[in-house]
């Protein structure tokens, strides 16, 4: 499948035409594990623009508008600044940039965690403005009622559990967790309690990967890693570490090709054209008609 779409300048770039692919449901999504026996890895990435989500839209299951977005687009120090409107201005431009993939939008830090009756007022600012299929959710056990609440009322949830970036604070870093009895019981006991909740997956992240492996085997939803186990039922990477974006990565995350390499180079040439008056050329600029 090309990856090139062709864009109406005349009208819209944001709108690849023709609409490539039918998109994918959130039912879908929650039967590629059946009975507790795992169909093809889901492949999930973080996409936070238009461009990006159409260009990974093809390859990808879903596509998740995290709030990493805070360090990757923003520069902040953690997930905890991220507001509401900035996962919905992202959430809007995936939605847009996608055809194919489950659009999926992280509740930041702030907007769920008071009581159902919170979430589900931002849960529902997030479906109406951005057109998105689904939300995420950080949070196990505390976040079980409000999990349950929003499912019953429309708004399908993924669940997050183990490292939990938003409790950055209450776990003294982003560290590894299921070390030891107390963490590994715990990571363990929040994945369930989501799943039973009705969470349609999970993400799994920053997990020893014994404890991934057997959450995986525990929970009837299909669960997501980031730092966990290959045994999980599908994948997530944000896609800037992926792409090779950032020098420095986590352990966990692959570089699948260096774009700060790529950038760099056709930088570093479009100064030095710019510089020699070689850029821009003949081709690139208007002449008077003959
Ligand atoms: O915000 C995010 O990108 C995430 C993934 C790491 C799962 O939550």
């Amino acid at each position: 499948m090309s990856t090139t779409y062709t864009l109406d300048t005349k009208t819209d770039r944001a709108h690849p035409t023709p609409k490539p692919m039918k998109r994918l449901t959130v039912p879908a999504i929650r039967k590629r594990k059946t009975d507790g026996q795992s169909g093809e890895p889901l492949v999930m990435l973080t996409a936070y623009t238009v461009r990006m989500a159409q260009i990974m839209d093809p390859h990808c299951d879903l596509l998740l508008v995290g709030d990493s977005l805070g360090q990757v687009i923003y520069g902040l120090d953690s997930t905890v600044p991220v507001s509401l409107d900035m996962m919905i201005a992202h959430g809007a431009a995936v939605v847009r940039g996608s055809y194919h993939s489950v659009v999926v939008v992280d509740m930041p830090f702030g907007s769920y965690e008071e009581s159902p009756e919170h979430a589900i007022r931002s849960a529902t600012r997030v479906m109406k403005e951005t057109g998105a299929a689904a939300i995420k959710m950080e949070g196990g056990e505390a976040m079980a009622e409000t999990v349950a609440f929003l499912t019953r009322r429309g708004i399908p949830v993924m669940g997050h559990v183990g490292l939990t970036p938003q409790a950055v604070n209450v776990l003294g870093g982003h560290k590894v967790q299921g070390r030891d009895d107390a963490t590994a019981a715990k990571v363990m006991a929040d994945a369930k309690a989501i799943d039973d909740a009705g969470a349609f997956s999970v993400v799994i992240e920053g997990v020893l990967e014994p404890v991934a492996i057997d959450v995986t085997k525990a929970v009837a939803c299909p669960t997501i890693g980031i730092g966990a186990t290959a045994q999980c039922d599908g994948q997530v990477l944000v896609g800037e570490d992926m792409l090779g974006l950032f020098e420095r990565v986590p352990r966990f995350v692959k570089k699948f090709d260096d774009m700060a390499g790529m950038v760099e180079k056709a930088v570093a040439q479009y100064a030095a054209d710019v510089r020699s008056r070689s850029f821009p050329a003949k081709e690139q600029t208007y002449q008077p008609a003959q």
